[in-house]
C-alpha cells in the first residue's frame, strides 16, 4: 500500500466521526488534505449540509473553499465540535509533535479551541519518543531570531531556520527554526521553557492536546481515545 493509500484510509475513518451541524477544524498537511476531500464529497452527497469549517492556514483555505466547503472564522465560531489534523510524530502518551508543514501556530489554537482533536497518521510517525524521529519546529517572530536560536541551542537543540538564506515564512510572516533535540526526555518541560521565551511564537510540542488518533497501517486503521496503550502500534 501506498503511504498516500494509508494516508487516506485515516482521513476516511476520521471524517466518519464528522456529523452534519458541527463546526470543524480542518489540519494543514499531506494526511489532512484528504480528510478535507472526503468532507467536501460527504456535503456534495448531501450528508453534511449544516456544518461549518475553519481551515489551519492558507493554504487549507484555499483547497477547502476550492472544494465548495462552508468557511468560517473562530471569531464567528469560537468552540469548535471537532478538528482532523495530522502529526509529524506521535507518542505513547499521544503528546505529538507538529509543524512539518509550518501551521503550527494556527494548528495550535484551533486545537485548543476543539472539543475533539482527532489526530491521523501513518504508523511510521509512531515512536516511542517525541524527537527520535522528527525535529521540532519553533516558530519565532523574525526579529531577533538568532537570539531566540542560540537559545534554543542552550537547551541542547541543534537548530536550522528553515529555507536557511531564503527564509520560510508562516502565515503570520514568522520564521521556522527546525531544533532537532534528539529523544525528548519530558515534552511537558521543555514546552514550559519554549513557552517562556519572548521571541518563540509557537513551539510543535502539542501535549494533551490530542484527543483521539487514528494510525492507518497495512492491516487496517485503528482508532484510539486518549489514554488507550498505543504500544502495539508503536512496536510495528
Ligand atoms: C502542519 O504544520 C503539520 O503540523 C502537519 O499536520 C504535519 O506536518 C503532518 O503533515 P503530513 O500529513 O503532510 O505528514
Amino acid at each position: 500500500m501506498t503511504s498516500d493509500e494509508l494516508k487516506r484510509q485515516a482521513a476516511w475513518r476520521a471524517v466518519g466521526f464528522v456529523t452534519d451541524g458541527m463546526v470543524l477544524g480542518l489540519g494543514h498537511g499531506s494526511t489532512s488534505a484528504f480528510a478535507v476531500e472526503r468532507i467536501a464529497e460527504r456535503r456534495r452527497d448531501g450528508s453534511l449540509p449544516g456544518i461549518v469549517c475553519i481551515p489551519c492556514s492558507k493554504e487549507v483555505a484555499q483547497h477547502a473553499e476550492g472544494l465548495g466547503l462552508p468557511l468560517t472564522t473562530l471569531d464567528a465560531h469560537p468552540a469548535i465540535d471537532l478538528t482532523i489534523d495530522g502529526a509529524d510524530e506521535v507518542d505513547p502518551a499521544m503528546d505529538l509533535i507538529k509543524g512539518g508543514g509550518g501551521a503550527l501556530l494556527r494548528e495550535k489554537i484551533v486545537a485548543d479551541a476543539s472539543e475533539r482533536e482527532i489526530i491521523i497518521v501513518d504508523a511510521s510517525k509512531m515512536s516511542a519518543r517525541l524527537g527520535t524521529r522528527f525535529a521540532l519546529p519553533v516558530e519565532v517572530v523574525p526579529f531577533g531570531w538568532r537570539v531566540e536560536a542560540e537559545a534554543l541551542e542552550s537547551l541542547g537543540a541543534h537548530v536550522l531556520r528553515r529555507g536557511g538564506d531564503d527564509p520560510f515564512l508562516t502565515d503570520q510572516r514568522n520564521y521556522v527554526l527546525d531544533c532537532d533535540f534528539g529523544p525528548i526526555e519530558s515534552p511537558a518541560e521543555l514546552a514550559t521553557r519554549l513557552d517562556a521565551r519572548p521571541g518563540v511564537v509557537a513551539h510543535g510540542l502539542f501535549v494533551s492536546l490530542a484527543t483521539d488518533l487514528v494510525v492507518a497501517s497495512e492491516t487496517g486503521t485503528q482508532h484510539f481515545v486518549r489514554g488507550s496503550d498505543l504500544s502495539e502500534v508503536i512496536r510495528r
